[in-house]
Order: C-alpha cells, then sequence, then structure tokens
C-alpha cells in the first residue's frame, strides 16, 4: 500500500494511472476507523482498479472546537487495517497541505436548502467545510468513482449536490453505502470510542427509537408521533436536537403524511458529551 502526505505525489501517480486506464475508487475519511469505513473500502475495491482511502480530519467542518479536540486519532492502526483490506493507496496530508493558503476565507458553496436544514441547522457552517474539503481532495485524487455511507444521508446529499453543480466533478460517480451496525443496532461511529460503558448499553435506543417510529408511521399528522419517539429518548437519557421525517429524495421536512411520498426518519442526540446521528427509510423499505 503507497503512503502519500503531498498532494503533488499522488497527483503525478494517479495521472499516471488514469494514462494506463485505470478507474480510481475512492473513499474519503477522517480516520479512527471502523467496519462502516471498510465496508466503503470494500465496495471500492469491487467498483474500480484502484482504491484510494484519505485519512484527514478537517477543521473547518467542526462548528465545537472541543469535538475536533478529543476527536479520536487512531493513524497507526488505521494504516495497518487499510494494508490488510487491500486499499491501495492512503492520502494522509496535514493541513498546510490541505489548505495553503489557510482556513479563515472558505469559499461559499451553493448547497441550496441543505445547508440549514438538520444537521446544518445545528452545526452552521459544518457543511460548507464539509463540501470545501471534499471538493479540494476531488481534485486531488481525481477519481472515477467516491464512496460515502447512508449513515450520513445528508452528507451525501451534499455530495451529490457537489458533483452535480461542478463540471470538473460531472464524471465522477457517487455510490452510496448502507449503515454498517453493531450486533445491538447501534450504528458504527468513530465517536462511538468516547461513550462510556453505560452510555453505550443506551446508545441502541436511537436505533429502537427509528424502528418504532417506522413500525407506527401512518398516513396523517405526524407530530403525535414525533412526541413519542422524542419523549422514549429523553427517558433514555438523550438530549435530542432533533427527530424529524422527511421526504427521503430532498430531505424537506415531513409532517403530514400523505401514505405514498417515500420518507426517512432522521435523529440526532446527545449521549452524555457525545452527539450522535443516524437515520432509517421508512417508506418504502
Ligand atoms: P467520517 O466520519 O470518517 O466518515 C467517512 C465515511 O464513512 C463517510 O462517508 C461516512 O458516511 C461513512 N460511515 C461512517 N460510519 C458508517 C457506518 N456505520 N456505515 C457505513 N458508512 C459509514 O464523513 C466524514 O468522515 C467526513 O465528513 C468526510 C466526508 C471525510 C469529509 O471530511
Amino acid at each position: 500500500m503507497r503512503l502519500f502526505k503531498k498532494k503533488r505525489d499522488i497527483q503525478g501517480f494517479i495521472t499516471d494511472l488514469h494514462d494506463k486506464k485505470q478507474e480510481i475508487g475512492f473513499v474519503p475519511t477522517m480516520g479512527a476507523l471502523h467496519a462502516g469505513h471498510i465496508s466503503l473500502v470494500q465496495a471500492a475495491r469491487q467498483q474500480s482498479d484502484f482504491t484510494v482511502c484519505s485519512i484527514f480530519v478537517n477543521p473547518t467542518q467542526f462548528n465545537d472546537p472541543r469535538d475536533l479536540e478529543k476527536y479520536p486519532r487512531t493513524i497507526e492502526k488505521d494504516l495497518q487495517l487499510l494494508e490488510q483490506q487491500g486499499c491501495d493507496a492512503v492520502f494522509y496530508p496535514d493541513v498546510a497541505e490541505v489548505y495553503p493558503s489557510g482556513t479563515t476565507h472558505p469559499p461559499h458553496y451553493e448547497l441550496g436548502q441543505l445547508e440549514y436544514i438538520l444537521e446544518g441547522k445545528y452545526r452552521p457552517g459544518h457543511f460548507q467545510g464539509v463540501a470545501d474539503v471534499v471538493s479540494r481532495l476531488f481534485y486531488t485524487v481525481d477519481p472515477d468513482h467516491v464512496f460515502f455511507g447512508r449513515k450520513d444521508l445528508q452528507q451525501c446529499k451534499v455530495i451529490e449536490q457537489l458533483i452535480a453543480l461542478n463540471p470538473d466533478f460531472n464524471r465522477i460517480r457517487m455510490h452510496t453505502v448502507p449503515t454498517l451496525r453493531e450486533a445491538d443496532g447501534l450504528a458504527m461511529s468513530s465517536r462511538n470510542t468516547r461513550l462510556s460503558p453505560g452510555e453505550l448499553q443506551k446508545a441502541p435506543a436511537i436505533y429502537q427509537t427509528l424502528n418504532y417510529l417506522k413500525a407506527q408511521l401512518a398516513p396523517g399528522d405526524l407530530t403525535p408521533l414525533l412526541d413519542e419517539a422524542r419523549q422514549r429518548l429523553i427517558s433514555e437519557g438523550f438530549r435530542p436536537d432533533y427527530i424529524s421525517i422527511a421526504q427521503t429524495d430532498t430531505l424537506e421536512e415531513c409532517m403530514y403524511w400523505d401514505g405514498q411520498t417515500p420518507v426517512t426518519a432522521l435523529i440526532a442526540a446527545f449521549l452524555g458529551p457525545v452527539r450522535l446521528i443516524d437515520n432509517m427509510e421508512l417508506y418504502p423499505g
């Protein structure tokens, strides 16, 4: 497995691969890798000739400085895991390499209402940071296929928009990979390592609540159902930011369901110091 820390080195390497008509699959990550990340790497290996993974904890997408400071970093273990899993190259730049002119004047990306709803509402600036770093990474890695997890559904929509709006990215094929869960239903996440043993026992309540919403969904006003779901999470010790049922294609909030529109439930809630997010397609599915 090749390890690159400099843009110009990986760019030269990738240009050679393109000349040889190799298709590049790309998995961007912030490291602290778990089986969910690895499922993206496996999907990339199946779809492409050469798989690149990036590991970069992007400062511009953290709206909470403490979250950035506490973000787990396990680079040696990550590199070992990627090597074992047959990843071909890793891009592991430092902050100055990705942001040579600093992070203070980021460009503005047109993300429409995605920027202001759900995660965007509770993490102002987060998706601008994601769009900026992913766009820089796309220019550097020049991939044919990119792989993102459905666990971050709103992020997937942001990336689809980024690809659609920039002619330089139009040839990139986006692949959305299902959420990998622990046996108890907890969605795998790098942040789970910051949960105490007691919190880890409670954490699957998010998945249980999503299942509850799916089982109870019926045409009509959704407010009582969402209130009930909120109460369940609060009684388990969570502090919910949002519990929402939204149209699956736009993520626009759905307060009244017609019984036909595809809808997805999305939850973000704090458990102790850790903010967890998850989602589940309610209908169809
Ligand atoms: P990170 O949180 O490290 O996640 C990297 C990728 O792994 C994302 O596409 C995410 O959706 C996916 N992923 C995380 N948990 C998963 C799970 N349980 N099952 C399947 N896929 C999962 O998302 C980011 O990093 C950053 O925002 C990034 C895109 C790298 C930009 O900085």
